[in-house]
């Protein structure tokens, strides 16, 4: 595996592949688990040539967010990659990324669809991933981009930007990789306490009650949204941000769910904010 830390040597990189070589990426911000490894799976299944990129981008961290403190490892990472024979992976430093003059200028702004949810609770977070994720793909040019389905919104907002300004890539949605007990792989489990850590997965067997409620013919999402907020009153520790039943691509709250919806909550164990969803089929 070729490591590239600079936009110009990869360019020279990937000059060597050919006109009608596919190229998958997949795009991280590192301290991968098997949720991004699934993602370099299908990626090194359909393509020629795989790239993935780990850069923990300051952009789409709000000011008292985890940037700083978001977990790093680099050499584990690096063998990762490796053993799933990735070719090339990017990884830039902030000031290749960001090189102008601080503040920056320029950025790509998301509409309504990253307005909701994770987009009310962290201001700017998505206008932070339109912007990386589009510098991203101008520097790849991928035919196929690889994204989690755990990050719901994101792959939704992503969707409409590659559409809207006319990026050439194809999106492919990998599902959710969850732990034994349910819980959705995520590098920020780390920051669970061992307490905590047995209280998370009641974030997706809440999903799952609903999900059975809409299975057995309930349709109204307040009905369907009070299950969750009543199987995660079960324990005190946990906050809840939201709770919705939304289109799965506009992100719109609904009152009638059906297929396609989606199901997702974002709870608070301590200090840690954890994410996670479901999709009506
Ligand atoms: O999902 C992530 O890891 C990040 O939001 C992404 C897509 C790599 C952009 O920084």
């Amino acid at each position: 595996m070729l490591i590239v830390k600079t936009i110009q040597e990869f360019m020279n990189a990937k000059s060597d592949l050919g006109r009608k070589d596919t190229l998958g990426f997949v795009p991280t911000m590192g301290y991968l688990h098997d949720g991004h490894i699934e993602l370099v799976k299908r990626a090194r299944k359909e393509n020629k040539f795989v790239v993935a990129s780990i850069f923990v981008n300051p952009t789409q961290f709000g000011e008292n967010e985890d940037l700083s403190s978001y977990p790093r490892d680099f050499s584990r990472d690096k063998k990762l990659l490796e053993q799933h024979e990735c070719d090339i992976l990017f990884y830039p430093s902030a000031k290749e990324m960001y090189p102008s003059v601080q503040p920056m200028e320029t950025f790509v702004v998301p509409g309504k669809t990253a307005e909701r949810l994770e987009g009310q609770l962290r201001p700017g977070h998505f206008r932070g991933v339109t912007t990386i994720v589009s510098k991203l793909l101008n520097i790849v040019g991928p035919t196929t981009t690889y994204l989690g389905q755990k990050d719901g919104q994101q792959v939704a907002v992503i969707k409409k930007l590659v559409s809207d300004l006319n990026f050439s890539t194809k999106i492919v949605v990998v599902p959710t990789v969850r732990e034994p007990d349910g819980l959705a792989l995520s590098s920020r489990n780390t920051y669970l306490t061992s307490v905590q850590r047995k209280k998370a997965p009641y974030l997706y067997s809440s999903l799952l009650e609903a999900f059975s409620l809409y299975k057995k013919g309930e349709t109204n999402t307040n009905i369907l949204k009070e299950s969750i907020i009543k199987h995660l009153k079960n324990d005190e520790e946990i906050r809840v941000d939201y709770i919705s039943v939304a289109d799965s691509n506009s992100l719109e709250e609904l009152d009638i769910a059906s297929k396609g919806s989606m199901i997702s909550a974002a709870i608070w164990l301590g200090n840690t904010r954890l994410i996670d969803n479901i999709i009506l089929d």
